[in-house]
């Protein structure tokens, strides 16, 4: 197994090491733009192997796609992050034009390859990589959900002080405040969060939860990268060791939940071929109307993506 990263910052380096640790491929490609870079962080990844244990062997390239050719799964992480101030959306004209290129060149060199989209606004910028890639919509789709549900269930988990690995959640919608967190289908050691938390607590966690990101930029200056990177990873995991897991993903919908030409967070099962299945859960009304508002969010910066010569 051969995996990719393009984009060598933040998230695509932890990513990496993430893989690495995991022993997920043979060969982790780091690449990037700036000079050297890639090589540095792959290096320093490599160096903990006597330490971590590992023996997949991370590779660094600046812009050199041939070191990448033949890899079985590409992780765009490329494009600018978000400063204090800026929507995620804010990124859309010059991450699209890095995620065309980057698309492009990963097509030439790996055609069989599967791309999971990390670059935001993460949605549009998955459309980006489809429109580009003709590549089927099974094997072009982002990252988001596993993030999102991750910074809720953590969040729960401090609440209710239990452990994390024991809250089970899924969260739908477009990578942004209109997601749409879904305590129906949350429970904690099968028992149902409702029965657990008072309803304003639990509110206010789905609150938090949709501006996670936004919490993390105003600490840090710029976004998020443990829990993104290692969120990626986990999706590469579930392919490269076909597990099926059931994710929620940035996929492509054609009709699933009444929604049609447009990627969206939704529960998949993640396997071999990418997304081997869409689940369709039977929402209620709320849930329906929330999940269409998001869609529309989505769909707004989509039509802008659209009028730009970026779109394919
Ligand atoms: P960063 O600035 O640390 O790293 C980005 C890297 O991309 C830089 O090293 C840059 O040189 C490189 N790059 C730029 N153009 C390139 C090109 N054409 N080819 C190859 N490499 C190129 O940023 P960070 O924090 O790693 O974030 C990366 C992206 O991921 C941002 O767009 C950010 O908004 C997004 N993100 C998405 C999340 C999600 O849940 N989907 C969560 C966190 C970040
Ligand atoms: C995040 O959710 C900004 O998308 C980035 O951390």
């Amino acid at each position: 197994m051969k995996v990719t990263v393009v984009g060598a910052g933040n998230v695509g380096a932890t990513c990496a090491d993430a893989i690495a640790r995991w022993e997920l491929a043979n060969e982790v490609v780091l690449l990037d733009i700036k000079d050297g870079f890639a090589e540095g962080k792959a290096l320093d990844i490599w160096q903990t192997s006597p330490i971590n244990l590992f023996d997949t062997r991370p590779v660094g390239s600046t812009s050199d796609y041939s070191k990448t050719a033949g890899s079985d799964v590409v992780v765009i992480t490329s494009g600018l992050p978000r400063k204090p101030g800026m929507s995620r959306d804010d990124l859309i004209a010059t991450n699209a034009a890095i995620v065309k290129s980057v698309t492009e060149n990963v097509v030439k060199s790996s055609p069989e390859a599967i791309i999971i989209v990390v670059s935001n606004p993460l949605d549009v910028m998955t459309y980006c990589a489809y429109l580009n890639s003709n590549f089927p919509s099974s094997r072009v789709f982002g990252m988001a959900g596993i993030l999102d549900t991750a910074r809720y269930r953590a969040f729960l988990a401090e609440a209710l002080d239990v452990s994390p690995k024991d809250i089970q959640a899924v969260l739908m919608g477009g990578h942004g405040d209109t997601m749409v967190p879904l305590p129906r289908y949350t429970t904690v050691g099968g028992i149902p969060v409702t029965e657990l938390i008072e309803k304003d607590k639990l509110d206010a966690i789905v609150e938090r939860t949709k501006k996670g990101g936004g919490e993390i930029v105003n600490l840090l200056g710029t976004s998020a990268w443990y829990a993104p990177g290692t969120a990626a990873a986990q999706m590469v995991e579930a392919i490269v060791r076909d597990q099926r897991r059931v994710f929620p993903v940035c996929a492509w919908l054609d009709g699933e939940y009444g929604l049609k030409n447009i990627y969206l967070g939704i529960p998949v099962v993640l396997g071999k071929n990418g997304i081997e299945r869409i689940i369709e859960l039977q929402l209620d009304k709320d849930e329906t109307e929330l999940l269409h508002a998001s869609a529309k969010a989505v769909r707004e910066v989509m039509d802008v993506l659209d009028k730009m010569s970026v779109s394919a």
